[in-house]
């Protein structure tokens, strides 16, 4: 069994684990029984954990097969967690890579099942869930650590709407992938969510979620502290910065919050500056508004979808200025209204104005204008799959994180590097 290549790899990450790390191990023995797995053991202990761990791999040695990483003391162990889960992705290489914890808060057990649904419904990215169908967070303690943790769930979800709109514990510790998804994806986690950092970096197309009871800690002591709460708002941080794709919709926004301040000023200047006409100096403000809207958008919003020659952009301005011009129709009669001091526009109606446009020329501009030119975007196929209905308890299709609406059905040849 050792020798043929592992389905599975798992990875846990230890500091300080040396009451839980047997019963941890047992109970995947028991769990992964039938499956060729590897687990890699991360281990940033001061402890006797990584003897504990050594001594089982040699017991174990028929049943399990055990690779123990240890990182000294010091530099090795910057970034903690973090680096410590990225370093046993580099060294995995089954098809599936999972990560749980060395504490049993995610119980053994469960590892299979979210394994037998990765396999049964060829997804991308398998979840456990503490908040759907039957998930449990009860392992949280105190009331401050569950409002914390609720929090920044909700806050990923709104920065992050196209990825994480429909995930409902994307900041949980206990995941698993298709290895292929992480290959070549520069992996620069801050801190303990790795999971978010997978499903904001890497192009998954097919998501299923496997609800599981988060326990009370076994033994030892959680090493979560508001210092970790800090760092979820960094890495989160530095994942809007570096990832193109990445709140898309919130760029989109600044850009437009730019645009409408430039309109004004110009407007502002040109009416009682210059005392140009007013029309003319409406048409002034928009157009400038338009073309600096477009050059960020550009250089921003959709800095990953690059036009490929001249004509491109030339062409995508055009559409551009058709995919705004609901804005600009709206922008107009508003401005008739007033400008004809017909009546007063309730700054409600005209908030809610403003957004259904934004929304709407977002959708435009992005299902129109910022098309991508180039084949990388969407490497998963959509699996056909519906047999599954029994165990998982979200199953859905990732609204892509490229432009295109994931409606184009790629080159088979891209799909796999697996075997
Ligand atoms: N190698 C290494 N280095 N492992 C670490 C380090 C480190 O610096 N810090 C923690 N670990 C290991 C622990 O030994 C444990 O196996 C796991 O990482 C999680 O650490 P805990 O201290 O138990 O974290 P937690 O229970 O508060 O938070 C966990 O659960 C949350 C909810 O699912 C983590 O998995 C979070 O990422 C998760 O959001
Ligand atoms: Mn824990």
């Amino acid at each position: 069994m050792k020798s043929r290549e592992p389905l599975l790899s798992v990875i846990v990450p230890t500091r300080n684990e040396r009451e839980n790390i047997a019963p941890m191990l047992a109970a995947l023995r028991v769990a992964l029984d039938g499956v060729a797995s590897e687990i890699i053991i991360v281990d940033d202990s001061d402890d006797d954990t990584p003897a504990i761990v050594a001594r089982t791999a040699e017991l174990e040695a028929d049943s399990l097969h055990i690779l123990l990483m240890h990182r000294a003391a010091g530099a090795e162990r910057a970034g903690g967690l973090a680096t410590a889960v990225s370093l046993g992705m580099r060294s995995a290489r089954a098809r599936y890579v999972a990560v749980m914890d060395a504490d049993l808060q995610h119980p053994p057990e469960r590892l299979r099942a979210l394994f037998d649904e990765a396999v049964a419904t060829d997804a991308d990215v398998v979840m456990a869930t503490r908040y759907r169908g039957g998930g449990k967070s009860i392992g949280l303690d105190g009331i401050s650590r569950h409002f914390i943790s609720l929090s920044m769930k909700y806050l990923a979800k709104l920065v992050f709407p196209d990825q994480l709109m429909r995930v409902s514990d994307p900041l949980g510790g206990f995941f698993l992938v298709r290895r292929s998804l992480i290959e070549g994806v520069a992996l620069r986690p801050i801190g303990y969510k790795i999971s978010l950092e997978l499903l904001i970096r890497c192009h998954w197309a097919h998501l299923v979620e496997v609800p599981y009871e988060f326990q009370p800690r076994a033994g030892g002591r959680s090493k979560s502290d508001i210092k970790q709460g800090m760092m979820v708002l960094r890495h989160m941080g530095r994942l809007v910065r570096e990832v193109p794709a990445a709140a898309r919709f919130w760029k989109f926004c600044f850009v437009g919050t730019t645009g409408i301040i430039l309109n004004l000023v110009l407007y502002h200047l040109l009416v009682n500056g210059l005392h140009a006409q007013l029309w003319g100096a409406w048409l002034a403000a928009t157009e400038a508004s338009i073309l600096s809207n477009f050059v960020f958008n550009s250089l921003l919003t959709w800095s990953d979808v690059a036009a490929q020659s001249k004509r491109d952009w030339v062409a995508r301005l055009a559409t551009y200025h058709a995919a705004v011009s609901p804005n600009i129709l709206l922008n107009l009669i508003v401005f008739t209204v007033l400008a004809h001091r017909f009546g007063d526009m309730l700054i409600v109606d005209q908030a809610i104005g403003v957004l259904a446009a934004t929304v709407l020329s977002y959708w435009l501009a992005r299902r129109m204008v910022f098309v991508p030119r180039h084949h990388w975007q969407t490497p998963f196929p959509v699996p056909a799959d519906t047999a599954d209905t029994a165990k998982p308890v979200g199953d859905y299709t990732n609204p892509p994180t490229d432009p295109e609406d994931g409606e184009v059905t790629l080159p088979t040849e891209v799909l796999g590097t697996q075997a």
